[in-house]
Order: C-alpha cells, then structure tokens, then sequence
C-alpha cells in the first residue's frame, strides 16, 4: 500500500491510503458476510481509508444507517481503533422513508449537522469521526450558519478534517472563504465523481438545471491544481463497473459519456492496459492515482475479487508515454 497526508493541521490531518473503499452497499445489497471479507481484506493489504455516508442505503426504502451499522460491528468485532480513518457524510439522509435527496433532503442546518453527525458516530462507535463531509448542496440555509456548524463539531473534538462533496466549486471556495475569514476551519477534503472518461458536466440533472455538480469539471481542476493542500476523492471512478460491461455503460445512468470523444478514450485505454499487462479498471486507478493532480480513487466492491484487483493498481506505475497517450485521446 501506498500512504499520503491529507489535511494540513498537525491536529488534525493524518496519513491515509492512496486507495479508499466505498461501503455504500455494505449491509444491504452486499451481505454481511462478504462486506466483513471485504474489508478484513482491505485492512489487511494495509488499506486505511473508508467510506460511509449516513443516508446509505436510503435508496432501499429507508433513511439510511445500514452501512454505517455494519462498520459499526466491523470495528468492534475486529478491535479497529484509530489507525483506520473513517469518512462519512452529512446533508442527504431522506427526511421520511421512501423519499430521496433531490425531493426531501435533511439539509445543512447547524441543528442537522450536531444531530446527524452524533447518529453518525452512535452508529459508528467512534467518539471522534475522523472526516465529515456536507455531502450536497443545501441553498436553503445560509452558508454562514453550515460553516459555523461543522466548525463547532472540529472545536468540541467530535470531528477531526471537512470534506464537501457535489458542491459548485465557487460554493465551496466561498464556504472556504467565509471559514478562513473567521479563523476557523474549512473544508480540505472534496469528494466528487471521476474517471478515466470525460463527462458531459454540462447536462441539466436532478441536481442541478447548470450541469452536474457532482462531476470533476475545469473548474474544480483548476481549483485543485491552484491548491494543491486540498486533497480529491474521486467516487465511482470504476463506472460502477461500466468499463467491463459495455451494457452498464450504455444505460441511463451515465448519459454523460454519450459523446463522440468516448469511443477513442475506451480505445486507448484498451492500448494501455494490454501493454501494462493489466486490467482497464488497474490503468483507470493507476491513472488517477498518478496523475499531475493527484487524486484518491474510491472504489466500490461486491467481492474480494473485485478489491484485490482494484488493490493491486496501487503498483501499477505507468509509463510517461503511456499516460500521454491516456491524456491524449478522446
Ligand atoms: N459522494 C457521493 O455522492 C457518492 C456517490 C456515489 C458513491 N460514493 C462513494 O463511492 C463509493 C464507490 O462508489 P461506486 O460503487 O459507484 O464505485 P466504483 O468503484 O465505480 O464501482 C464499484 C462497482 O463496480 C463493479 N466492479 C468493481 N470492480 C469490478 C471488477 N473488477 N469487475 C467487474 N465489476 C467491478 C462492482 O459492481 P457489481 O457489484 O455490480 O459487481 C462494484 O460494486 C461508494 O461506496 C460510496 O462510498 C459517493
């Protein structure tokens, strides 16, 4: 495994895995047996960096807190303490069962974030969570009060770094802004969508009628390469498996990659993981992992199988000429 800082208070920041695991299904879909042999695996290939949220899995008709239960067991059925860094999210669990972020968010009130943030470490079993993300846009609560909030939760002790994920990038700089103004903390972690294939950001979806916030864009690159202290989570960077079953790829769900440039991007990719003698999900990891703005991919797994070979593109170093033609095409 390879290891980097994110975060830049010595209180706070601490050393993480370059790979980070998603539970996102961990409990629901995925059973508790093999979420258990999946994370035991990644623990034991010296994986540091988990991710949670606590609204998974409302999409099966609840509120959320199945993924975070099971972790909650994990931990303390194998004794794991401090040295295995927890993420989860605030701002997305449904207010009623059956009810989505787009239609019935909780939000980003100072009252939401204290209460979720506790429900979080309860479920958890972790009296300090090691980062708490605003895990989407809430235009509805001055950003002021959110600011203040998640800056309360770091001065109690109960929060250790702040992460925003699917936020514009001027939302984020000003909330950043607004929390450096005032002395306190601000986010230093950004959790977005990121791959290998270039999205259309500028479609309308549920999120937003201006494109996707949720995605990597020019301007969050720009932001990132401009503040190389922030460190990027990249989500799904797998497609949800999309590389190895072109039908996935093809759905509904990634309309974003329907565009002349991602039959050249899929070539190349193909080129490069032949004569790397590796998979197109190791090259996509690799890519990312290694690139001038380096980023954390995190993975999703339904198997062990799937880890170890997401685990093992941590050694995949490419090539100058490889990564060129990767950046080159599409
Ligand atoms: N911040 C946010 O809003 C947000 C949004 C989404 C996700 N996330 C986080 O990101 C994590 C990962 O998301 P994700 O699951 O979409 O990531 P992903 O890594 O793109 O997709 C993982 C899925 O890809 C398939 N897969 C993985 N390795 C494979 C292989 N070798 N061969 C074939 N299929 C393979 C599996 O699907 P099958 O199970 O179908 O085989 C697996 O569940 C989540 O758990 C969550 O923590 C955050």
């Amino acid at each position: 495994m390879k290891y980097r800082t994110i975060g830049t208070d010595p209180k706070t920041g601490r050393e993480v895995s370059v790979l980070s695991l998603g539970t996102m299904h961990f409990g629901t879909a995925t059973d508790e047996a093999t979420s258990f042999a999946i994370l035991d695996r990644y623990a034991q290939a010296g994986g540091t960096f988990i991710d949670t949220s606590g609204n998974y899995a409302f999409w099966v008709g609840t509120q959320g807190g199945e993924s975070e239960e099971l972790l909650g067991r994990w931990r303390r059925s194998r004794g794991v303490g401090d040295e295995i860094a927890v993420a989860t999210k605030v701002g997305a669990r449904p207010l009623a069962p059956g009810t989505s972020f787009t239609d019935n968010a909780e939000g980003l009130s100072a009252r939401v974030i204290r209460e979720s943030a506790e429900r979080s470490r309860d479920r958890l079993g972790m009296s300090r969570l090691d980062l708490l993300y605003a895990h989407i846009e809430d235009p509805a609560v001055p950003l002021g009060e959110t600011v203040e909030a998640f800056a309360a939760l770091v001065a109690e002790g109960t929060v250790g770094l702040l992460g925003v994920s699917n936020h514009w990038a001027w939302r984020v700089e000003r909330a950043r802004g607004l929390a450096a103004a005032a002395g306190l903390p601000g986010y230093e972690v950004l959790q977005y969508q990121h791959s290998y294939l270039r999205p259309r950001t500028d479609l309308p979806g549920s999120r937003s009628p201006d494109g996707m916030p949720n995605m990597v864009s020019g301007d969050v690159l720009s932001y990132l390469r401009a503040e190389p202290q922030l460190t990027m989570v990249a989500y799904s960077p797998l497609l949800k498996g999309g590389y190895v079953n072109q039908d996935r790829l093809d759905g509904a769900e990634f309309a974003e990659f329907d565009h002349p440039g991602t039959p050249a991007r899929l070539a190349a990719l193909r080129e490069v993981a032949k004569d790397a003698g590796a998979t197109v999900n190791q090259v996509v990891l690799a890519w990312l992992i290694g690139a001038e703005v380096p980023m954390i991919p995190l993975v999703g797994a339904s198997s062990v199988a799937q880890l170890d070979e997401s685990l093992a593109a941590v050694d995949l170093e490419l090539t100058a000429e490889q990564r060129t033609r990767l950046d080159a095409a599409g």
